[in-house]
C-alpha cells in the first residue's frame, strides 16, 4: 500500500464570523502521491476552507476545532511556523483562482518566475533565469524570451494562468493545491488550461487537490473526488464509480442538473427542493 501524501482527518472548522457557524464537519480526504482528486461542491461549500486551511491561510475569522491535515505523515496543523514556510511554496504550491491579482503588476514575469528560484531553490540568478524560460517553454507559451521581458498586464488571463502554473511546478512539489484555476478564464481557454495542468501533473508525478464547482471537470481531469455540501463530505470516490454509480440523491442530483460530464451541453435539470432537505435533515441543519 501506497503511503498517502495527504490525509485531512476528521478536520471540523467553525466561522467566528457567523456566530460560530460549522464551515467544516468532520471532513476525511486523502490523496496519494501523483493522485488528482476533485474537491467540488456549490459556492459556500467549505472547498477554500479546505484548501486555505492546508495551505495555512486562513483567515482569522475562520477557527479550526479539530482534526489533522497529515502531509508525508506530519500534522500541518501543528507544525512550526519555520517548518511551515519551507514547505509552503516549495513542497506544497498553489495555483490561484484568479491570475490578474496573483501577479505582482510592478515586476517583469521573468522576474517573477526567477526569485521564487532563487529563494526556495537556492538557485542562482542566471540558472534561475534559464530556469524560468525552460518553464514558460513547457506551459506552452511560443514566444518565451518576450514573455520573460513583459509585464502582467500585458498578458491575456490565459496567458497569466499559464505563467501561475509555471510558477507552481517550477520548485517541483509534491502537492499542487489549485481553488478553481479556470473559473475566471474564457471556456476554450480553459480547456486547454486544464490540459496543461494534467500534463503538468502527470510530467512531474505530482498529486493535485483541484477544487472546483463544476463536476465536468471533475470527470475531465481527477481520479478520484469527494463531494461537499455545507462542509460535510457527501460521497467520495474514483471519478468512474462516483460519476456513473453516485450512491447518494444529492451526488445524483448534481449530476443530472449537470453540465452533464459524458454531454457538456445537455439540458439542466435542478436539484429538486426535496434532495435538499433530505440532505440538510442528514446532516442536521435547521
Ligand atoms: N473570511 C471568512 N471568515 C469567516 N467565515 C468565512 C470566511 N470565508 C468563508 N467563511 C465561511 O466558510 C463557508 C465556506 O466558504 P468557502 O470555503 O469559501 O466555500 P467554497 O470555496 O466552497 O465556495 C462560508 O459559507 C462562510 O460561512
Ligand atoms: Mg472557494
Amino acid at each position: 500500500m501506497t503511503e498517502n501524501l495527504l490525509t485531512v482527518a476528521n478536520l471540523s472548522a467553525v466561522s467566528d464570523r457567523e456566530d460560530g457557524v460549522p464551515v467544516l464537519r468532520d471532513v476525511d480526504l486523502t490523496l496519494r502521491p501523483g493522485e488528482v482528486r476533485g474537491l467540488v461542491g456549490e459556492s459556500g461549500a467549505g472547498k477554500s476552507t479546505i484548501a486555505k486551511a492546508i495551505l495555512g491561510i486562513l483567515p482569522r475569522t475562520v477557527r479550526i476545532t479539530g482534526g489533522r491535515i497529515d502531509f508525508k505523515g506530519r500534522d500541518l496543523l501543528v507544525m512550526k511556523p519555520r517548518d511551515l514556510r519551507n514547505i509552503m511554496g516549495s513542497e506544497i504550491a498553489l495555483i490561484p483562482q484568479d491570475p490578474q491579482t496573483a501577479l505582482n503588476p510592478a515586476r517583469r514575469i521573468g522576474f517573477q518566475l526567477a526569485d521564487g528560484l532563487r529563494l526556495k531553490r537556492g538557485m542562482s540568478a542566471k540558472i534561475a533565469e534559464a530556469r524560468a524560460l525552460q518553464l514558460l517553454a513547457d506551459v506552452q507559451i511560443r514566444d518565451p524570451d518576450r514573455i520573460m521581458k513583459s509585464y502582467p498586464h500585458q498578458l491575456s488571463g490565459g496567458m497569466r494562468q499559464r505563467v501561475l502554473i509555471a510558477a507552481a511546478f517550477a520548485v517541483d512539489p509534491q502537492l499542487v493545491v489549485a481553488d478553481e484555476p479556470t473559473t475566471a478564464l474564457d471556456v476554450t481557454v480553459q480547456k486547454e488550461i486544464l490540459r496543461l495542468i494534467r500534463r503538468m501533473q502527470e510530467a512531474h508525478g505530482t498529486g493535485v487537490l483541484f477544487v472546483t464547482h463544476d463536476l465536468g471537470i471533475v470527470a475531465q481531469i481527477c481520479d478520484s473526488v469527494t463531494l461537499l455540501y455545507a462542509g460535510k463530505v457527501i460521497e467520495e470516490g474514483p471519478v468512474r464509480d462516483v460519476l456513473e454509480t453516485p450512491q447518494h440523491n444529492y451526488t445524483k442530483a448534481l449530476i443530472a442538473a449537470g453540465p452533464r460530464y459524458d454531454r457538456p451541453d445537455a439540458g439542466l435539470e435542478p436539484v429538486p427542493e426535496a434532495v435538499f432537505r433530505e440532505l440538510r435533515q442528514e446532516i442536521g441543519i435547521d
